[in-house]
């Protein structure tokens, strides 16, 4: 039988085949961002007491009233907004899925959707999926600022929304003030909806954190989307939410009930219950990752790969032009390959790559995993 994809120029993710040849070649995994490191203790024993507590039928659509309040703590707590959890909070297996839910919500046939790349690589074929198309416009290195002025002038009569994502992943930019303002400014303006992706909303270096959530001409027309898998360093539980007006939480839940309904429970009990207890584990989040970051920019001391600022996200790029003329993804590959560390290649999150030779490293990782891999690194 012959399959007419829908999906036709979708292959396995880049996460996946760097992660299987690291594993196929003994390599250090710096590619895909997990953590090598444990999980809270206290987070560990809440999953077992709820699961062993027979916490392990559907939770409610919407995820358990705990967990719902708690986020409306931690929000109100971070950045000043009151959001109702009943109305406005919605718990998600996993941010992908709170991505793809309000993509599906509110894109129709034929509607646009203004992407910055480099980005994510599920939000194109959740725009795709639900018949929508895309412009993808390039943030450039080494800042990878956006321009406000060429995205206000890509807008057409069919752009519906903008998907932005701060800290970024994989540049490890984040925001500015002005950069909020200016999404807010011109997303009233050309009355567009928003889809912030704010897994990384803990992890910001040297500056506050920011979110949609602080503008609220912007928060009116935002999902706001967050992960718990990057906050407690449990990837795996797949835990993630999603924050919008009640108008469009309920677009949204219309979506999430069919494609999910609802997440893994004793995981939600486990949250709340560490929000609650303890809770200062999130505010310590940037230090935490920041001690690592460092250590690992201090290892690579004296490589010749040129290090780009991280101002958040627990990745950071470098340059190896002056080690290699080879693309980033066979760069990447031989790095693998042939040196045993493993990094993710940034022209396979471009529509249309710069010219450029730079790869991504994630420093989620034991400090030993990190001075292990710069030595191998410097080496080069
Ligand atoms: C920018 C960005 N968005 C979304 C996700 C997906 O998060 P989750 O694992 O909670 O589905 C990731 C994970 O790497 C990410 O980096």
């Amino acid at each position: 039988m012959t399959i007419n994809s829908k999906l036709p120029h979708v292959g396995t993710t880049i996460f996946s085949v760097m992660s299987a040849l690291a594993n196929e070649h003994g390599a250090i995994n710096l590619s895909q961002g997990f953590p090598d490191f444990a999980a809270s203790e206290y987070l560990l024993e809440r999953l077992n007491h709820h699961a062993t507590s027979g916490r392990n039928q559907y939770a409610p659509m919407n995820g358990i009233p705990e967990l719902r309040e708690a986020i409306a703590d931690l929000v109100r707590a971070c950045y000043g907004r009151q959001i109702n959890p009943d109305l406005e909070v919605t718990l998600t297996s996993g941010a992908t899925e709170a991505l793809f839910v309000a993509v599906q919500a509110v894109i129709r046939p034929g509607d646009n959707v203004i992407l910055l790349d480099p980005a994510y690589d599920s939000y194109e074929p959740a725009i795709t999926l639900a018949g929508g198309n895309c412009t993808r416009l390039a943030l450039m290195p080494p800042h990878y600022q956006p321009d406000w002025q060429q995205i206000e002038d890509s807008i057409k009569p069919t752009t519906r929304l903008i998907m932005v994502n701060s800290p970024h992943n994989p540049t490890a930019t984040a925001f500015t003030d002005k950069d909020w303002r200016e999404l807010e400014r011109i997303a009233e303006k050309h009355n567009l909806l928003v889809i912030s992706d704010e897994v990384y909303e803990h992890i910001v270096f040297e500056r506050e954190r920011n979110s949609a959530h602080r503008y609220p001409a912007l928060a009116a027309r935002s999902f706001v989307v967050s992960s718990f898998g990057k906050t407690f360093h449990v990837t795996g539980w797949k835990l993630g939410y999603c924050v919008a007006p009640a108008a469009l939480s309920e677009e949204f839940r219309k979506v999430h009930q069919f494609v999910t309904f609802t997440s893994f429970t004793p995981a939600q009990y486990a949250v709340a219950d560490m929000l609650v207890e303890q809770g200062n584990t999130v505010h310590e989040l940037a230090n935490f990752y920041q001690d690592k970051r460092d250590c690992f920019v201090e290892a690579m001391q004296g490589s010749r790969f040129k290090l780009l600022p991280s101002a958040g996200t627990y990745f950071v790029l470098a340059d190896y032009s002056e080690l290699s003329d080879d693309n980033d993804l066979d760069y990447c590959q031989r790095l693998t390959r042939e040196h045993g560390v493993a990094a993710i290649p940034l022209s396979v999150f471009y529509e249309t790559p710069p010219e450029s030779r730079i790869v991504r490293f994630c420093f989620a990782k034991r400090e030993q995993t990190l001075i292990d891999a710069a030595n191998r690194l410097k080496a080069l």
